[in-house]
């Protein structure tokens, strides 16, 4: 097999999330989030907890190395400004939180947090619905500056070009995976927590 014949991590790291995040996209659909506003609060304090535990990691100096822009790619306080717009208190933190992953584990996160604003492209449209927007209670799905999928292209290139061991291949993907069943217990956690009535 040529270099250039060889697949890509990201692409690799598609092929294994593509299950979950069927899943995923499901169980966020059939919460309705865009019923009503106290719906999309829900999905926002779901939100906002995958942010809030990924702060240290957007903010980590060695992983800030390898991807420049990484802290100005951070969510957790446009969710947390969202949820003072919907009226919504801050949901206290959830254990098992992610903890002192290695780098390569910490970039399986991140692939699926940056991701994740591919799909937000979607569902920002259907939040004007509920009269909501990049400047109001869905600040979180606004278009990153520099656009959407430049950001996400620029990231993508920069983890494929990453030397990895087989150890943290395997470390990567296991992030990843990890990531999306954390959204997973998040949302439902979120959606458990009855509403309180703003
Ligand atoms: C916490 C993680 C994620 C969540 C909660 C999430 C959620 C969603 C949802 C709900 C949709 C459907 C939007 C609609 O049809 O209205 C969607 C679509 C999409 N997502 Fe994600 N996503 C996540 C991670 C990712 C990742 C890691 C990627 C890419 C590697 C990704 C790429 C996409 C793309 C390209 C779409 C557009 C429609 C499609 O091709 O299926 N998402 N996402």
């Amino acid at each position: 097999m040529t270099p250039a014949e060889k697949t890509l991590r990201s692409q690799r790291l598609n092929q294994i999330t593509h299950e979950p995040h069927s899943k995923l996209d499901a169980l966020v659909k059939a919460h309705a989030p865009f019923e009503t506003r106290a719906n999309f609060a829900r999905f926002v304090v779901a939100q906002y907890l995958f942010q809030s535990e990924l702060v240290d990691l957007y903010n980590d100096a060695e992983l800030g190395a390898i991807v420049a822009d990484l802290p100005a790619r951070c969510r957790a306080e446009a969710a947390k400004a969202d949820l003072a717009d919907l009226h919504t208190e801050i949901p206290a933190p959830v254990a098992g939180a992610l903890k002192n992953p290695s780098k390569a584990r910490a970039l399986g996160w991140i692939f699926v947090s940056e991701g994740s604003k591919l799909g937000a492209a979607f569902l920002i449209k259907r939040a004007v619905a509920l009269e909501l927007s990049e400047t109001f209670g869905a600040r979180h799905l606004a278009e990153p500056q520099g656009g959407r999928a430049e950001g996400w292209k620029r990231f993508v290139k920069t983890l494929d070009a990453l030397p990895f061991s087989a150890e943290e291949e395997a470390e990567i993907e296991q992030g990843a995976i990890d990531a999306f069943n954390r959204f997973t217990v998040l949302l439902e956690q979120a959606y458990a927590s009855e509403a309180e009535p703003a």
